[in-house]
């Protein structure tokens, strides 16, 4: 059936979507828990494989959120100075484990070829942005400690998907999460997905009542947006022509 669009044009929507940034800084004001569970309401319009919804979500807001953000930022500073300092350090990070990964190891592999010039660009041109001079590691260390503060957002969602459904599991997740982000912004919130929380998701368990075919895939910030100049950073886009692969015969 088609949606009989009386509301707003389809220049109008294309300029709502691109108008949706990361928020990497956000204000303490808390989030009326009745808007979040409206854009819990809207990430579930989304399509999924079989109407199954393979993903769970837990919200983690007030004591457990800083609960959470204390245990993750502890683990950060172990890791982080551990991940700099000579071989013995390391060994002894190898001996009492704390802070190493406990979930999710693999997002800290190097990005292939193809993909890793994108990566690096974003990178750069985000620490540009911030001031941060190339090769200042510490710097670039303590903005990503940001991440484990949730970069001051009031509320972070951890969102689990089914372990059966593999990609498609995944896949479903991704929709889900757009349709919230963006019903977040249409609500003035800022949001940004964030990989580096998926690492340690027993710290996630101790407090949710998580199921067991679960694994966690990522969080995802929400809140007010401050106006820090960081949350008009905007990262590159792709052209359509690096999106679509060419015909063989063309
Ligand atoms: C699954 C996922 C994980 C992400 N993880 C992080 C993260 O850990 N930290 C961060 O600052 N941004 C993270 N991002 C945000 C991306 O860097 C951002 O979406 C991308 O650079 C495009 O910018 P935009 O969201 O402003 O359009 C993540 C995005 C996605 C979709």
């Amino acid at each position: 059936m088609a949606y009989a669009n009386n509301k707003f044009t389809a220049e109008e929507f294309s300029e709502f979507l691109s108008s949706r940034r990361s928020t990497r800084d956000f204000l303490p004001t808390p989030v009326p828990p009745e808007i979040i569970e409206k854009i819990l309401q809207d990430s579930l319009t989304a399509p999924s494989w079989s109407n199954t919804r393979p993903f769970k979500v837990a919200v983690a807001s007030g004591d457990i959120r800083d609960r959470i953000s204390e245990e993750f930022l502890s683990r950060w500073s172990v890791l982080s100075t551990i991940m700099r300092k000579g071989l013995r350090n390391k060994l002894r990070l190898l001996y009492s484990r704390y802070g190493l990964p406990t979930s999710n190891r693999l997002i800290v592999k190097p990005y292939p070829s193809e993909l890793k010039p994108r990566a690096q660009r974003v990178g750069r041109e985000m620490y540009e942005t911030l001031g941060v001079v190339r090769g200042d590691r510490t710097a670039r260390d303590q903005q990503w400690a940001k991440n484990y503060s949730f970069f001051g957002a009031p509320v972070e969602l951890f969102v689990y998907v089914h372990k059966s459904l593999h990609i498609y599991a995944a896949s479903d997740a991704g929709l889900m999460m757009q349709n919230l982000t963006l019903s977040a912004h249409a609500h003035g919130l800022g949001t940004c997905a964030q990989g580096a929380v998926a690492i340690w998701d027993d710290v996630v368990r101790k407090e949710f009542d998580v199921p067991d075919g679960y694994r966690l895939l990522c969080g995802i910030a929400v809140g007010y947006p401050s106006d820090s100049s960081i949350n008009d950073f905007k990262a590159h886009r792709l052209e359509v022509e690096e999106l679509t692969v060419k015909p063989r015969n063309a």
